[in-house]
């Protein structure tokens, strides 16, 4: 997807979905504070600040950056008191980098350059949620309806569509588990934990998961 479509889906979803709080962050968070006690945190690709938010209520220092710029004027208006930035020159050095739901949506060549960003600006974990690759070629997800192409098999990789609760639509890619450990290898970075996330009452899937690395020792 393109920043301009970023831009257009944060425009018309200022308010966030809050079932990713019931679903996802709250997986996340635990699964940092589980493993560090560290209190720096950027979330890359942090759209409208909301896991901003979460966390700096958890008393984390945070930063977000996206290239949206929409995103980051949405994000600063509604969480005036935290740091959100399009240009990644003005991130500062932090213990834990967290992107939420980010790598799903870039390109082989972007998911590099992303980590070659991340690596740079981070000192201890990385905390790292995708759509969970096994489930999403399901139609029904907890929070989106997918649309994958026919003929479409998990081993392959494939962009499929996700229309969310409002009817906006947005583009994934689908990419086998395999892929994501092969990409953390390439770029120098271990798993050390997987976080699951949680599935609502109605619902039996999980949409996503979280990958817990740190560097390749
Ligand atoms: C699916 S949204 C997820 C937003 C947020 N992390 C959340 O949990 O709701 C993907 C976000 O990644 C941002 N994004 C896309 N490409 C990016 C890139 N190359 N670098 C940084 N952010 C990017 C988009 O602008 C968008 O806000």
């Amino acid at each position: 997807m393109t920043i301009d479509e970023w831009d257009l889906i944060a425009s018309t979803r200022k308010s966030g979905d809050s079932l990713l709080f019931d679903t996802l962050y709250s997986g996340v968070a635990k699964a940092i504070q589980e493993r560090c006690t560290s209190t720096s945190l950027i979330d890359y690709g942090c759209g409208c600040g909301d896991f901003c938010q979460l966390m700096a209520q958890l008393g984390y220092t945070t930063q977000g950056f996206d290239r949206s710029q929409e995103s980051i004027t949405i994000a600063s208006e509604k969480y005036q008191s935290l740091p959100f930035y399009t240009d990644v020159e003005q991130l500062h050095r932090a213990d834990i980098m967290c992107s939420n739901l980010v790598l799903c949506t870039l390109t082989n060549e972007e998911q590099i350059e992303a980590f070659r960003e991340m690596k740079r600006l981070t000192t201890e974990l990385y905390v790292i949620s995708i759509c969970h690759p096994c489930f999403d070629i399901d139609s029904q997800g907890v929070v989106s309806q997918r649309e994958v192409p026919k003929n479409a098999r998990y081993e392959d990789t494939f962009q499929y569509s996700k229309r969310l609760r409002d009817n906006l639509v947005m583009h994934d890619y689908h990419r086998p588990l395999s892929h994501y450990f092969s990409l953390f290898d390439k770029v120098g970075l271990q798993v050390t934990n997987l976080a699951e996330s949680n599935t609502l009452d109605s619902g039996y899937k999980p949409d996503f998961i979280t990958f817990v690395l740190e560097e390749r020792t």
